[in-house]
């Protein structure tokens, strides 16, 4: 998720740099984007870390870093699926507004990052909520012990 997130990041710079309309509507993009890429950054990156760990070597789900991460998810949730919706929509209006849009580069960048939300969506979020209600499961459980 890092890496794509970073070229993402520098995809979407090289068109906000351009200075026009289009430019301009990227860099709004870019924004949001780094935005709620920080508050993915807190909450599903280590839910998947902790899943990852499950698979390897053991990861206390007791761990401060992923109690956190759960609970920021949960009370961010709702809005993190707002902010990708607004960011669809700027695509979608970008894609209609301007013929630049129909260019290769472009057009290529903004379905890279239509991708990268139905993946988060289809996938990565479905699986941090999954790791979220574990956590809280265990941490339940160590409570009542
Ligand atoms: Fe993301
Ligand atoms: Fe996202």
């Amino acid at each position: 998720m890092d890496e794509e997130h970073e070229e993402l990041v520098r995809k979407l710079e090289s068109v906000s740099k351009e200075e026009n309309p289009l430019g301009s509507a990227f860099s709004d993009i870019l924004c949001s984007f780094k935005c709620h890429m920080e508050r993915e950054n807190v909450s599903v990156v280590p839910l998947l870390k902790f899943l990852k760990g499950r698979t390897s070597e053991s990861v206390g789900s007791e761990s401060k870093e992923f109690i956190d991460a759960s609970n920021n998810f949960r009370e961010n949730y709702g809005e993190m699926l707002e902010e990708h919706r607004s960011m669809v929509n700027v695509v979608d209006h970008a894609r209609k507004q301007f013929s630049s849009f129909s260019s290769d580069e472009i057009s290529g960048i903004a379905d890279e990052l239509i991708h990268h939300i139905s993946l988060e969506e289809e996938v990565l979020y479905p699986a941090a909520l999954a790791a979220s209600d574990l956590i809280r499961s265990q941490t339940d459980a160590a409570i009542k012990v």
